[in-house]
């Protein structure tokens, strides 16, 4: 279920709203241009699906966004814990990559397959932390100012849209307000669970 944290962008940000109710959210979310969907769930995708078995599941829906917006790539990412050595250093990696405020030339389109994630969007003295679950398409507009934390135990699947394929790139602000603001290991100990 979507959760979302609204904070104060100051030195000592302070907690506006925290709220799983979805009225609420799309309120929020409409109010700074950001677009939540809700679809949903495939429930015949088997634990080990590949890439093309999730698009296969989801392919009306997928079809659907790319004609409406005119994205040209799909794909998948995945991270799920393993028992390799070389987890916890790929998870902090991957942590890691977004985990600074920055902004895209690109819209920002996750799908929600399994798993969460937490999108915060930086605006207008404002930050909307959108913890986002299963069912979950979240769209943050191209230039909009925000970080992504997967936890530190990252565990989901995504589909993502692009409008081309020449790599995602970043354009990082500079600005450190992502480490004031609780990060995915926070929130989801601390919400309340429906
Ligand atoms: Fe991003």
């Amino acid at each position: 279920m979507t959760y979302l944290t609204v904070y104060t962008d100051g030195e000592a940000p302070e907690t506006l709203l925290a709220t799983a109710e979805s009225g609420e959210i799309a309120a929020a979310l409409k109010g700074i241009d950001v677009r939540l969907r809700h679809w949903r769930v495939a429930e015949d995708l088997p634990a080990g699906a590949s890439q093309e078995e999730i698009l296969k599941a989801y392919r009306e829906e997928v079809d659907q966004v790319v004609a409406e917006e005119g994205y040209t790539f799909v794909d998948v990412a995945q991270l799920r814990p393993d028992d390799s050595a070389d987890w916890p250093e790929r998870a902090a990696g991957a942590r890691r990559k977004f985990l600074a405020e920055h902004t895209h030339d690109d819209d920002e389109v996750r799908f929600f397959v399994d798993g969460s994630g937490i999108f915060y969007l930086h605006t207008e003295g404002r930050v909307h932390a959108v913890l986002c679950e299963a069912g979950d398409l979240l769209s943050v507009p191209k230039n909009t100012t925000h970080w992504f934390d997967m936890g530190t135990s990252p565990d989901f699947t995504a589909i993502r849209f692009f409008h081309d394929d020449d790599g995602w790139v970043g354009d990082f602000t500079g600005n450190p307000i992502a480490e004031r603001i609780p990060d995915f290991d926070t929130i989801t100990a601390s919400r309340p669970r429906g």
